[in-house]
């Protein structure tokens, strides 16, 4: 039975991932490495606490002595055979505010894994990135995995660090790794700070939402399943060293999701607020997936009118999970970011 390690298994898209596994891979158990940061929940993964192929470790992947503590102890009874990395910090927002824990997390914490997945001998290394680290596109053209990497952000460029240093290692140390880079994710379990929760979460609660700019930036929209698919599906058919990108063929500006969302919630246009944008706001990303197409066997299945439903379906059906992690640090978060910026409707 193999043995992965998932890193940021408590996030958005490693608990998505952790339960597509454990629910469609019968011979996979799992190991969750999280450190718990505000974006991690242990409430996304509650009714695996005590599924007998699943076990967490709370730890940071910047510490080398716990992650080899993890995998030593590991060893003595199942060799992990691949660690898929998604322990990240994640909003570009917040790397904006603040950007050390990007560059912590993302560059120190893959050098370290890099370095673990060396001395442990793990047969093969995943690492979940981004199509951020292209850059912007122009009005026209798609990022290929041949398109070169020019990073706009913290976020992005923290990323785009991390992927150099795993083709490094791949280059220098003949390590088997690949890299993911896919474009915006949408669906359960997504903090609402990122575009699509928070609207939903200001919405139903007759809140005004906060629409950088002119609100015609363009992102390239995928459900997070069909990104956790792909991942699986490059973890077993990719090639070392080599990339995939992933996207859903859906490109919509910011302003046609929030109308669209005040559509399917039945809320007025009044509540749209054209705010102060993003620094450096990349203008549009779209993904050339045919790569992963043609070569992984994958596409990109979900209907986005219809995974935008469910989405909301479950924002709706949860409410307990949205209320435990939007007080606290959440509160403070959003004053900072959008509190000069939305006035009043901020509270
Ligand atoms: P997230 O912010 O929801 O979750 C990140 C997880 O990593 C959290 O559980 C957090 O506790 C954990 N973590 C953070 N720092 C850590 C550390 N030092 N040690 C251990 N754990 C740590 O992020 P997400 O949206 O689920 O993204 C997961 C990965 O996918 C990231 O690498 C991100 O760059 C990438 N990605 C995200 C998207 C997207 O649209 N959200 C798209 C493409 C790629
Ligand atoms: O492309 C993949 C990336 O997508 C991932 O690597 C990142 O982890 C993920 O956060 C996401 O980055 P974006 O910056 O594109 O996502 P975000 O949800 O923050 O913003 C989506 C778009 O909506 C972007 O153009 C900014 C805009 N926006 C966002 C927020 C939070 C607003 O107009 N208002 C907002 O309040």
């Amino acid at each position: 039975m193999p043995k992965i390690l998932v890193t940021g298994g408590c996030g958005f898209i490693g608990s998505n991932f952790i339960r597509l596994v454990l629910e469609t891979e019968p011979e996979i158990s799992i190991i969750n490495f999280d450190a718990l940061t505000y974006a991690g929940n242990l409430a996304n993964l509650k009714e695996y606490v005590n599924h007998p192929r699943y076990q967490f470790i709370q730890g940071d992947i910047t510490d080398s002595q716990i992650v080899a503590q993890t995998l030593a102890a590991t060893q003595q009874s199942e060799i992990v055979d691949t660690i898929f990395n998604f322990a990240a910090e994640s909003h570009v927002d917040r790397s904006i505010l603040d950007s050390r824990p990007f560059v912590n997390t993302n560059v120190l914490g893959t050098q370290t894994l890099l370095d673990a997945a060396r001395k442990f001998g793990i047969r093969r290394f995943v690492q979940v990135s981004t199509d951020e680290v292209y850059g912007s596109l122009g009005p026209t053209g798609l990022f290929s995995e041949t398109t070169p990497l020019s990073p706009n952000s913290p976020y992005s460029a923290s990323k785009a660090s991390a992927d150099l240093l795993v083709q490094s290692y791949v280059h220098t140390f003949g390590l088997d790794a690949v890299i993911t880079r896919c474009s915006n994710n949408y669906g359960p379990y997504q903090f609402p700070e990122k575009l699509i929760p928070l609207f939903i979460h200001n919405l139903m609660r007759d809140r005004q939402v906060p629409v950088y700019g002119d609100g015609m930036q363009i992102r390239d929209w995928i459900h997070v399943l069909d990104h956790c698919r792909g991942i699986l599906a490059a973890w077993e058919k990719g090639h070392k060293g080599e990339v995939y990108n992933f996207g859903g063929r859906c490109e919509k500006a910011n302003i046609e999701i929030t109308r669209l969302l005040l559509k399917l919630l039945g809320k007025p246009e009044s509540l749209i607020q054209y705010v102060q944008d993003r620094p450096g706001h990349d203008r549009r990303y779209a993904i050339d997936c045919s790569k992963a197409e043609r070569v992984l066997g994958w596409v990109p299945e979900m209907n986005f009118d219809q995974g935008l439903q469910q989405t909301i379906d479950w924002y709706r059906s949860n409410q307990a999970w949205v209320e435990a992690i939007t007080s606290g640090e959440y509160r403070h978060y959003y004053q900072k970011q959008y509190g000069q910026r939305l006035g009043s409707d901020s509270k």
